[in-house]
């Protein structure tokens, strides 16, 4: 279950403002959930949790032992944005920090990822990985149309079918049941394909076949991780002030168009969500910062980045607030042991758990940025688990599409992302750009 403390705000808001934000989010909620707002078509992820069924888990374990048989220890996950973000954060965060160096059997394939770039040099020493290894490739894009993935794609499935002989069943394409080229291209191969649904976008589809699938093939439980997602599916759609995803959405939102806060972070206390970060970043940079508006997203990592951008929060301009990603508990046990001569000083600390420290540091962290003037959210958890990863996403999910309603704003589409992708197809002089191709060639 996800909590929301909004202890760390109290000295920041008044009461009746925040009551008045509820309000606000407790309206949004309703037109969530009675489907009549904005981008209404794109609301499909709100049940995916209860409504997945056995049989979609079941076909990912079926590529999932078909290419163990096979004896794949790599999977090259291809795909951008929400087509890659959110099956990079679940695995991160549910493997061992170590597990490429770690020596042993292992149980899955090595997970990695391509087509979120366009680095030349990226791609290149990917196939260097790629050509020491027995390899496979999911190609994940939803529209089938872009380009970075598409690019990655395109050496890979070459290097595959020059390198195997069962090449075909060594890909496996996730995109739109009809149109694209990548669905087009998928139905002439003869690739398993999974659909994204027409009424899931990009960055909420972790819990479709486009973060299943890669999330399955890591060896991961996703009908665990479903199991949390649903839990909050149910707590996020209740019509309460107590309700997680109402506070969260109304606190961001008083913080921001009454205190000024234009930058909110989201911290975490375990490297293993540096991608949890990456995956909230696009959720909530993509579905608010529109039409001049809208609450800019970061991420840090601490104590990590307390030694970078720690000076920052505490001292710099007082535009941003914090929201912790609180794990309670931790999955592993280190105690910090006594040395008889203590010459580095450190035997106060023996006996102590090392996530003893790190709570103190959280706790210390947080009353000085409080001191500093930076308010601050927090959105706990038990452990770090994939039930509660699934917990995570949701509320997150929920949150978003009741936060941006409240701000007025559509949640579910990204004009902006546009402008960036005519200007590369007119540089690039792909055909159908002529007219644009002479015009941006006249301004350089
Ligand atoms: O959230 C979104 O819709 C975007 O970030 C997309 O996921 C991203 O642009 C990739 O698109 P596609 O899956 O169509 O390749």
């Amino acid at each position: 279950m996800v909590k929301v403390n909004l202890g760390g705000c109290s000295s920041f808001v008044k009461d009746a403002d925040y009551n008045d934000y509820v309000t606000k989010a407790l309206a949004a909620l309703d037109t969530l959930e009675s489907g009549s707002g904005a981008g209404n078509d794109f609301l499909g992820w709100k049940h995916l949790p209860s409504e997945t069924p056995e049989s979609l888990i079941a076909e990912c374990e079926a590529v999932r032992d078909c290419w163990k048989a096979k004896g794949v220890d790599l999977v090259v996950v291809i795909g951008i944005g929400g087509s890659y973000l959110g099956a990079r954060c679940a695995i991160e965060a549910l493997s061992h920090n170590f597990a490429k160096q770690l020596s042993g059997k292992k149980d899955a394939p090595e997970v990695v990822f391509a087509g979120n770039n366009l680095s030349e040099e990226y791609i290149a020493e990917l196939m260097d990985l790629v050509a020491e290894r027995n390899a496979a490739t999911v190609v994940i894009s939803k529209s089938g149309t872009t380009t970075e993935p598409a690019v990655a794609f395109r050496v890979v499935k070459e290097y595959i079918e020059k390198t195997y002989e069962d090449a075909s069943e060594r890909i496996v394409a996730i995109t739109d049941a009809r149109k694209g080229a990548l669905k087009t291209l998928a139905t002439q191969e003869g690739y398993k394909t999974f659909v994204v649904p027409d009424n899931v976008g990009g960055r909420y589809s972790v819990l479709t076949p486009v973060g299943l699938l890669p999330i399955v093939l890591a060896g991961f439980d996703v009908r665990e991780m479903l199991a949390g997602a649903a839990e909050m599916e149910k707590a996020c759609a209740v019509r309460s002030a107590e309700n997680p995803a109402v506070q969260y959405a109304a606190m961001r939102n008083l913080l921001y168009s009454v205190m000024g806060k234009k930058i909110e972070i989201l911290v975490a206390y375990n490297p293993k969500l540096q991608y949890l970060g990456e995956w909230w970043k696009q959720l909530y940079g993509e579905s608010e910062g529109k039409e001049l508006k809208g609450i800019y997203p970061a991420s840090v990592n601490f104590t990590t980045d307390l030694h970078s951008m720690g000076q920052f929060i505490q001292e710099g301009e007082r535009i941003l607030f914090e929201t912790v990603v609180n794990i309670e508990k931790s999955n592993r046990s280190v105690v910090i042991g006594s040395d008889p001569q203590n010459l580095d000083q450190l035997n106060y600390l023996a006996g102590q758990h090392v996530e003893h420290c790190n709570a103190m540091a959280q706790l210390g962290t947080k009353l000085a940025h409080i001191d500093g003037g930076v308010p601050q959210i927090e959105v706990s958890v038990e452990s770090l688990s994939a039930y509660n990863l699934g917990g995570i996403f949701q509320f997150f999910e929920y949150a978003c599409g009741i936060s941006a309603y409240v701000l007025g704003i559509n949640p579910f589409n990204q004009p902006g992302v546009e402008a960036y992708k005519k200007n590369m197809f007119a540089l690039l002089e792909k055909p159908g750009y002529e007219e644009q191709t002479k015009a941006i060639k006249a301004r350089l």
